[in-house]
C-alpha cells in the first residue's frame, strides 16, 4: 500500500490567545506574548516534519479593528519577536515572508520585515508565510487590482485573468494541504479564501499557547488517514462504477 504523504503546506489559524490568559487570571495580551513563543516553537517542529512551507494568520484586518492598547501591543510583539529570532530562523534556513496590508505600519515596523525578509531570501527549508493585518478577501482585491494595471486594450480577459492568478500565487507559493485553526471555532475567518479551496480541515479546542508538537502530530495523522481526492473518485471506485455501467 502506498504511504500517505505527510502535508507539505500547513496553515495555521492561531486563535486562543485572550482565553487562555484569563483562564491563568492574566490580561489577555499575556496570551499573545505566549502565542508568541508557540508560534517559534512550532515554525521550529515543521521544519523537523517535511513541511515546506507554513502560512501563520497572526494579524487579521478585523483585528485591527480592536481595542488600540491591544493592536499596538501586538504589532510591538511581532516586530519584537522578528528581531529576537531572526538569526535563528535564518540559521535553521527559513525564508520569511509577511503577508497584509502594510500601509498601516509605520517606518520602523516596515523597515524591520524588509530587514528580515531581505535577510532570509535565499533560504530553502522552509518558506514561513505570516500574515499580518490580512485577509482572504483583501488578498484577492489586491490581486484583481494588479491584473487590472496590466489590462489594457490589447489584452483579453484570459491574459487579465491569468495574470490575476498569478499574483494570488506570487507569495503564497502552494494551496495549503492542510489547515488547522486552534481555539475551538469552526470557521475561516477571511483567512487564505482562495487558496484554501481543497485544503484538509482540523479544528481542535486546544487553545493556541497550549498548542504542542503533540497536537500538531496528531493533526498530521488525522491529515494522513484522509483520502483526498480533489473531487475525483479514486481508482478503485472508478474501476467498480465502471464495471457496473458496462455489465447493465
Ligand atoms: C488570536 O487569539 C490571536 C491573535 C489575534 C494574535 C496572534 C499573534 C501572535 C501569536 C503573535 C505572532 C507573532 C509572530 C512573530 C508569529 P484571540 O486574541 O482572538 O483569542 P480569543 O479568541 O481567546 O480572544
Amino acid at each position: 500500500m502506498q504511504k500517505k504523504r505527510s502535508p507539505k503546506h500547513l496553515a495555521i489559524i492561531m486563535d486562543g490567545n485572550g482565553r487562555w490568559a484569563r483562564q491563568q487570571g492574566m490580561d489577555r495580551v499575556r496570551g499573545h506574548t505566549q502565542g508568541a513563543e508557540v508560534a517559534i516553537a512550532t515554525i521550529e517542529a515543521c521544519v523537523t516534519r517535511e513541511i515546506s512551507e507554513l502560512t501563520l494568520y497572526a494579524l487579521s484586518v478585523e483585528n485591527m479593528n480592536r481595542d488600540q492598547r491591544e493592536v499596538s501591543f501586538i504589532i510591538k510583539l511581532f516586530v519584537e519577536t522578528l528581531l529576537k529570532e531572526k538569526t535563528r530562523l535564518h540559521e535553521n534556513g527559513i525564508r520569511v515572508n509577511i503577508l497584509g496590508e502594510r500601509k498601516a505600519f509605520d517606518s520602523g515596523v516596515l523597515q524591520v520585515i524588509n530587514e528580515v525578509e531581505h535577510l532570509t531570501a535565499k533560504n530553502k527549508k522552509l518558506k514561513l508565510n505570516i500574515a499580518f493585518n490580512y485577509s482572504g478577501r483583501w488578498q484577492i482585491k489586491e490581486a484583481f487590482f494588479r491584473a487590472i494595471e496590466t489590462h489594457d486594450e490589447s489584452t483579453c480577459a484570459i491574459q487579465a485573468y491569468d495574470a490575476f492568478e498569478k499574483s494570488l500565487g506570487k507569495v503564497i507559493t502552494s494551496d495549503p494541504d492542510l489547515l488547522i485553526r486552534t481555539g475551538g471555532e469552526m470557521r475561516l475567518s477571511n483567512f487564505m479564501l482562495w487558496h484554501l479551496a481543497y485544503t484538509e480541515l482540523f479544528f481542535t479546542e486546544v487553545l493556541w499557547p497550549s498548542f504542542s508538537e503533540e497536537t500538531l502530530d496528531h493533526a498530521i495523522q488525522v491529515f494522513k488517514s484522509r483520502d483526498r481526492r480533489f473531487g475525483q473518485i479514486k481508482d478503485d471506485v472508478y474501476i467498480e462504477t465502471k464495471k457496473k455501467i458496462t455489465a447493465t
